[in-house]
């Protein structure tokens, strides 16, 4: 007989009607780290950035760039020290713990950079996600993909009754992206989720993570270094110094004027022209700024002009 349901992955709960992307506004959002030494980490100097309801945007960037730090204020776990930061209308940069932990539990899932951060060492795969599931209602959590058919999906089926401190980092880390898509979130936010797998595996955690998107529309953040994961997102972000230096849309490059007009050369442009190089900008009227460097001579003879 056909249903409603005829066709439908058997993931979640498509029938969610809450269960679309949440969008992503960051306003001026800085972040500072106090130290034991006393003295403040500045992780993010300003970004600007705005992720709409279902997008899937990779984050790139070297390290200490601030990658992670972002990740975690959108997933709620850490506020901002300035700025503000909305999902959807909601403004979590000012929500009490109990309103952002009911958010963090029901529509944004997390998964921290290092898997066996997300993970209960003790208790076994299948226990992982009945705890990842636990904020879930009776209905929610019958509508939901089985564990061993979630499990699965991450090359886990035999794994289902291992413990995870007896699992590999592989492993580890496919069960923790299995925990976090386990209650189908509007926003699915990941660190690094690939980064210690073989191309097979790499491959179905990806499969894994897009299915999200086709089935409920979900907003994806996934932090990589690796340019093969990047490429399956159709927006990249690029991090440089805390701030949001660059981005890659179908493919093509641009780079993102900052706070003050602040602006990051590309990166091979920014090899062969160091800090306090000077550059002089002209209009050529036509919509374009002609971007030139001055040689050591050249400033010196005009320097010496009366
Ligand atoms: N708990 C912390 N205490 C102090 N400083 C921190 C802390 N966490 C991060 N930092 C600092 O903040 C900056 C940004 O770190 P973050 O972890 O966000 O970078 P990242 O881009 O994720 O780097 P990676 O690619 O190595 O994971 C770095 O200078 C880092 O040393
Ligand atoms: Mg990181």
């Amino acid at each position: 007989m056909p249903s409603q349901r005829r066709g439908v992955s058997p993931v979640t709960y498509r029938d969610r009607v809450e269960a679309t992307g949440l969008g992503v506004r960051c306003e001026g959002v800085v972040h500072l780290y106090r130290t034991f030494g006393g003295h403040d980490v500045v992780a993010l100097r300003g970004v600007d950035l705005v992720i709409a309801p279902g997008e899937r945007v990779a984050f790139l960037g070297p390290s200490g760039s601030g990658k992670s730090t972002l990740l975690t204020l959108l997933g709620g776990i850490q506020k901002p020290s300035a700025g503000r930061i909305f999902l959807g209308d909601a403004e979590i940069s000012r929500m009490g713990e109990r309103q952002l932990s009911r958010i963090r539990s029901r529509q944004v899932s997390t998964m921290l950079q290092g898997a066996t951060r997300n993970l209960l060492p003790y208790a076994t795969a299948r226990q992982n996600i009945a705890f990842a599931r636990l904020s879930l209602t009776a209905e929610e959590k019958r509508e939901a993909l089985v564990d061993r058919e979630l499990l699965r999906r991450v090359g886990l089926e035999e794994q289902v009754d291992q413990v995870v401190s007896t699992m590999s980092g592989g492993q580890r880390q496919r069960l923790a992206l299995a925990c976090a898509v386990a209650t189908a979130p509007r926003l699915l936010l990941a660190d690094e989720p690939t980064s210690q797998l073989g191309h097979e595996d790499r491959d179905h955690v990806l499969h894994l993570i897009h299915s999200l998107g086709d089935d409920f529309g979900t907003t994806i953040v996934v932090v990589t270094h690796q340019p093969e994961v990047a490429e399956t997102f159709p927006r990249s972000v690029k991090m440089l110094g805390g701030r949001v230096g660059a981005e890659g849309r179908e493919g093509s490059e641009y780079a993102v004027v900052g706070e003050d007009g602040v602006l990051h050369l590309p990166g091979h442009v920014a090899a062969d022209w160091p800090a306090g190089t000077l550059v002089r900008f002209e209009d050529d009227g036509d919509g374009r700024l002609v971007l030139t460097r001055a040689t050591h001579e050249r400033v010196t003879q005009e320097g010496a002009q009366p």
